[in-house]
Formats: C-alpha cells, structure tokens, sequence
C-alpha cells in the first residue's frame, strides 16, 4: 500500500502549478449527462474522484476518455439503466450529482443512498426535498432512491440549510424542467457559480449562481459544451498553509485569490505574507506564527476544507488558538494523529483548542479521510524526523500529485510502498 515518507525542517522555495478544482469538475462531469454529443473539459485535475466519476459516467452508457488535463465525455449508448449503483457511490459521495441531470433528462433515476462517511452523517434530504418539489416522486428502497418524473416542473425551492451538491443537484434538474424555479438559501461556494456558468454554455437559463437566490427558467434541451475548470482553491489553501508552516517563499501559479480570501485574512492574521504577482500569489513567511481562532461556515466563511491544514498550521504557531467547526459533526480526526505528532490539542465536541508547541516530532500517522490527510503532510513538513502518512488513497482523491508538488519546491518527500493492517 502506497504511503508518503516525510524528512521534515525543510523550507519550501520555488513554484508550485494549482490544479484544477476537483469539486467544481464533479458537479461539471455530471452535467455531461443534461445533453447529447460531445463535452470537452480542460483543466481537470488528476485525481481518483475523477477516476470514479468517469467510471460512473461509463455505466451510464456515456462514452469518456480521460487524459488529464482534458476529460472528452461523448453521449454514447443509450437505453442503459439510469441507475449510480452502491459499490461506485460509496467510493464517492458526489456520485449523487448524477440524481437530478438523471431524473431531468430521462425521466427516471436509481441511485444509491450515500450513507455517512467518516466527517459525517452527510444526509440528502435537502436534494429530495428539492426534487420533489419540481415534481419527481421519489422513493427510498433497499437503499437506493428512486426519482421519477414525466417532464420537470418549475418551483419555488427554500433550502433548510445552504448545502452545495444540493444546489449543484436542483440547479441542473430545474435547467430542463418546465417552467421558472427559484432556489433560495443556496450555497454561494465558487465551485457553484463555476456550475452556473457551464449550464448557461449549454444553452440553460440561469441567474445568481453564487449568491442565495438563484432564478432558472428551464429549457427543453442542453446542448455539449467546452470549458476549463477553475482552480483549486483548497489545493492552493493548501500549499498556503504548507508554506507558513515551514516559512520559505513560493510562487503559486493560478491561485484563486478572491474565492481564498476568507483563508488569506486569517493567514496573513497568523503571520504569512501574501501578495498577488499577476495571475499568481507569493506566500513567505519571515514572521514567527502566531494563533489565530477560526470557525468554519459555509462560503464566504472559512472552509470547511482547510479546517485540518489549519490545525496543523496552528500546532507550531507561537500562543493558542481556537478552531470551530460547524459545518461537519465530526472532522476533527486528524486530532489524534496530530497528538502523536506530538502537537498540544484538546476538543470539546466541535472546538479544539490548540496551544502551539515549539517542534513537532515525526511520527507514522494515519490518514482518515482527505483534508485530515493534507493536515498530517503539513505537520509531517515542519515535524522533527521521518513522518510516514499511510492510507494515502485519501489524499489521491483530491490532491494531484502533492509528493511531487511539494517535492519541486524543496520537500523531502516521497511516495513509498508498506505493508498496511486494517484496523
Ligand atoms: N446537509 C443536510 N442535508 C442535505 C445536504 C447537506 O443536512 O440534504 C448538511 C450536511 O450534513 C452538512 C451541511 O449540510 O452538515 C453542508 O453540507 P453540503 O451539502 O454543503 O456538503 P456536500 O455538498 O456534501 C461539498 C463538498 C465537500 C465540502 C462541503 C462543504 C463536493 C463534491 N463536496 O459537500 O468537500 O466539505 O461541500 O463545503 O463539492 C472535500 O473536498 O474534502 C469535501 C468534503
């Protein structure tokens, strides 16, 4: 089983290429369904994710070739069950972004209960409950939900709580229902607005992607499309955080600024310096780090998706912080990974408290689920000593080729192959 060997104490020098965003490409992979023909998608990043969302988009009968950066999605065979069985949803939650451009453009859907997942329970009542309003009869039965519906119907739609493939789900049913629909309380993440403006490409009518109310008159058909993705901002947060971490000075080249900002005020806050060069961002560190507090809250908050590399980040700054989480019951398993790190970190159901040590020691650790992985390479790279990250098979679902990212700017890090016993 591939795990990561880390050196750490090194300062990262150099350039590091931002990715494609993995959660804006998901959705946008989906949305191939919404039309016949050919879709072209440029600045896809290599990622597991990917790799599951082509083989679902294979099972439905779509013809895809990956060669990362292009992703080529062709309509392909028809008349094949509109069905996203267990054993692919359960590898990808996301997989449930097929339901609404299934049940919107072949009147019928089967698609596997997602279930919880290690960061949460992560219910999909809201995408239901959207779906039923624009008129699908939906059922759940021996863990698939069945949708069906003759032809979409226009609705006013009221979200209980901002959720993003929810949106991302109803935002492509209503763009070939009959009629206007209105979603209000919409999640406002950029991987959303990304969406909208793919779906206006295809030929939908929709306004407001990216703030609370979005307006879709729905049309009768969608046609291919080609577009390339936006960056990765939670890649380039990432890489941030890596680099204040160990101090240094880097150029990351198409850095999402703006869609990072309510990640750079609390950076800069912790002792980075972060500046725009052209299209990309020079982050050092010179200053001692200090603690911040930060809570996590959908977008324009601090997300959810760099609680982790946070926490790391804080582990070896000067003083204490306090980290809130409110969006995912329960994302705090770096959490003990981090203490055998040797970092100083006490919970209390959704806060930590962090109270900065002086050096982190290298430890082997385990990655429990994506962010929480990125969060260990971060404290692996400051840590005293070797740090061997196994179960790296999270960290391949969202990052692309992080070993040899961080590598060219100076790391000591290294895919290896161990032996790895569950349990
Ligand atoms: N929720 C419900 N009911 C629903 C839907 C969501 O109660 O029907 C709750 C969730 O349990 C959670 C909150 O609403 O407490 C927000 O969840 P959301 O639906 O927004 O999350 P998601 O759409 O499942 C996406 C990203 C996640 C990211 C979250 C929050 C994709 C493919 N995934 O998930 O990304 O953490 O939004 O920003 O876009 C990651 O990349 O590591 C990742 C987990």
């Amino acid at each position: 089983m591939d795990a990561i060997r880390i050196r750490g104490t090194r300062r990262l020098h150099g350039r590091i290429q931002v990715s494609g965003a993995k959660n804006a490409a998901l959705p946008i992979l989906c949305a191939t369904l919404l039309s016949d023909g050919e879709s072209l998608l440029r600045n896809v990043p290599g990622l597991r994710d990917i790799d599951t969302t082509a083989a679902l988009l294979r099972f439905l009968g779509r013809e895809v070739s990956v060669g990362i950066p292009e992703v080529r999605v062709h309509a392909g065979r028809r008349n094949v069950p509109a069905e996203a069985p267990y054993d692919l949803v359960r590898q990808m939650r996301a997989s449930v972004l097929v339901l609404g451009p299934l049940v919107a453009r072949f009147g019928r859907a089967k698609v596997s209960l997602p279930g919880g997942c290690q960061i949460g329970a992560r219910p999909v009542d809201q995408h239901l409950m959207g779906l039923e309003a624009l008129g699908a009869k939906i059922s759940v039965e021996h863990g698939y939900i069945l949708a069906e519906a003759a032809r979409l119907k226009g609705a006013e739609i009221v979200f209980d709580i901002p959720t993003v493939t929810g949106t991302e789900n109803l935002m492509m049913a209503a763009a070939l229902a009959k009629g206007r629909s209105t979603l209000v309380n919409c999640a406002r993440e950029p991987e959303v607005e990304e969406l909208g403006r793919v779906l206006n490409k295809m030929g939908a009518r929709v306004e407001g992607a990216g703030t609370s109310i979005i307006h879709i008159h729905g049309v009768d058909e969608l046609a291919p499309f080609d577009h390339a993705i936006i960056a990765d901002r939670i890649e380039a947060g990432t890489f941030l955080a890596a680099v204040g971490a160990t101090g240094g000075d880097v150029l990351l080249e198409g850095c999402p600024l703006d869609d990072l900002e309510p990640v750079i005020v609390k950076l800069r806050k912790a002792g980075l310096d972060i500046e725009r060069e052209g299209d990309a961002v020079r982050v050092s560190r010179e200053r001692t780090l200090r603690g911040v507090d930060v809570t996590t809250a959908p977008h324009p908050g601090f997300p959810t998706d760099m609680q982790a590399q946070f926490m790391a980040l804080m582990a070896c700054a000067k003083g204490r912080s306090v980290l809130t989480e409110t969006i995912f019951e329960n994302r705090f398993m770096h959490v003990p990974e981090l203490l055998r790190m040797g970092a100083n970190i006490e919970t209390h159901s959704n806060t930590a408290l962090v109270a900065g040590v002086e050096v982190l020691s290298g430890a082997s650790v385990m990655a429990t689920d994506l962010r929480a992985s990125a969060s260990l390479v971060i404290a692996g790279l400051v840590a005293d000593g070797e740090t061997i990250v196994r179960r790296v098979y999270h960290l391949d679902r969202g990052y692309q080729a992080i070993e040899k990212k961080l590598a060219a700017v100076g790391a000591d890090i290294q895919r290896i192959n161990i032996a790895d016993e569950e349990g």
